[in-house]
């Protein structure tokens, strides 16, 4: 039998917008490396979202974008200031250290955003040859427990870092989730608030592999595509991944794509509200849920439904919806949570 899945938008597959601009794109011989006219004409996309002088750059994974990203801003001695729960602390396997060499800053958080308060008690010792010397401010957008910041705390962040002498770096793996909750544009909540340097995700909104990196701030520009080549993150075929972002960033795919992800997670939370027994323990704000609840539950609907055990001391799961969850699949995981209740 299927399983349903609300593990995460990288179980989803590819929206067919997007595999048929992949098809498109292989029908003859192209230059490699980036200097075919797919890639020309999704970097212009971008421009039109984003400014006409933004410099944009393909890489393969969250992971590897992210990674390139705070490589071209950082020395070894520098350090990332970044919350607890961020994917580049919790989910890179350590690969921002190993190839930056720099330390992470933790500021603890509760709901996945950091304020300039947490960074201020992590942001010290400046001059101090024995510290390492904070250089990267990094939020992810949405956070990884599904919240978003609003332009405002995003602008209050990035004034704190350009007063101190700082950039400000943004994970938007599921930026276009964010957009959508905001009722904003993509530029709106990054350059215009102040972000110098982007991961735009692409694989958890309907592609099926392929992020970029957007640089605001032109003195970071310079050494990016031999960081991405050292990196291991330049796709030979390349045209592959630009023709994707060009599907996903044309007809307002990128927005449709998530408001249907960020309306079927509202609509999960609201049938969970039924249940006393379920609690859900952040704002809904994005495509991911999560809540507590009773450990027998977990076991029986993981055995239908895909779905991570976030938090195991506390029973807490996340629960996540992408652009081809369908309400079919909510109705029969909340119809299975009422049998199983009842049994
Ligand atoms: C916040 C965030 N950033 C980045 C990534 C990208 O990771 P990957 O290297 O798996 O594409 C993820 C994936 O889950 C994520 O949740």
């Amino acid at each position: 039998m299927k399983k349903i899945s609300f593990a995460s938008d990288n179980y989803a597959g590819i929206h067919p917008d997007i595999l048929r601009a992949i098809s498109d794109a292989n029908r003859h011989h192209a230059p490699a490396y980036g200097s075919d006219e797919y890639t020309a004409s999704a970097i212009e996309t971008f421009r039109e979202h984003f400014g006409a002088d933004v410099e944009v750059h393909f890489v393969f994974n969250g992971t590897g974008a992210n990674v390139t990203a705070l490589a071209a801003m950082n020395a070894s001695y520098q350090a990332v200031i970044c919350s607890d729960k961020a994917h580049i602390q919790v989910d890179e396997c350590g690969a921002p250290e190993k190839f930056t060499g720099s330390k992470l800053l933790l500021v603890p958080t509760s709901n996945g955003k950091i304020t300039v308060d947490g960074i201020r008690r992590q942001w010290r010792r400046l001059g101090d040859q024995h510290y390492v010397q904070s250089h990267i401010i990094s939020i992810s957008q949405t956070t990884e427990l599904g919240t978003v910041y609003t332009p405002d705390e995003i602008r209050d962040i990035a004034d704190f870092a350009h007063s101190h002498q700082m950039y400000l770096h943004m994970d938007g793996a599921r930026l276009s989730n964010a957009a959508v909750f905001l009722g904003l544009d993509l530029k709106s909540i990054t350059r215009d608030a102040g972000v110098d340097v982007l991961s735009f995700g692409g694989t958890k909104n309907g592609m099926m592999i392929g992020e970029a990196v957007v640089l605001f701030n032109r003195a970071i520009n310079g050494n990016f595509m031999y960081i991405r080549k050292q990196s291991m993150q330049l796709a030979s075929k390349m045209r592959f991944i630009s023709a994707q972002f060009q599907a996903l960033l044309t007809n307002q795919l990128w927005q449709k794509n998530a408001a249907h992800a960020n309306d079927m997670a509202l609509l999960l939370a609201e049938k969970l509200s039924e249940f006393s027994d379920i609690k859900v323990t952040q704002s809904v704000q994005g495509n991911a849920i999560f809540a507590i609840m009773p450990e027998v539950l977990i076991t029986e609907l993981q055995k239908k439904y895909h779905f991570y055990v976030w938090d195991e001391d506390r029973y807490e799961v996340r629960l996540m919806t992408s652009f081809d969850t369908e309400a079919a699949d909510i109705e029969a995981f909340v119809r299975d949570i009422r049998e199983l209740r009842t049994a």
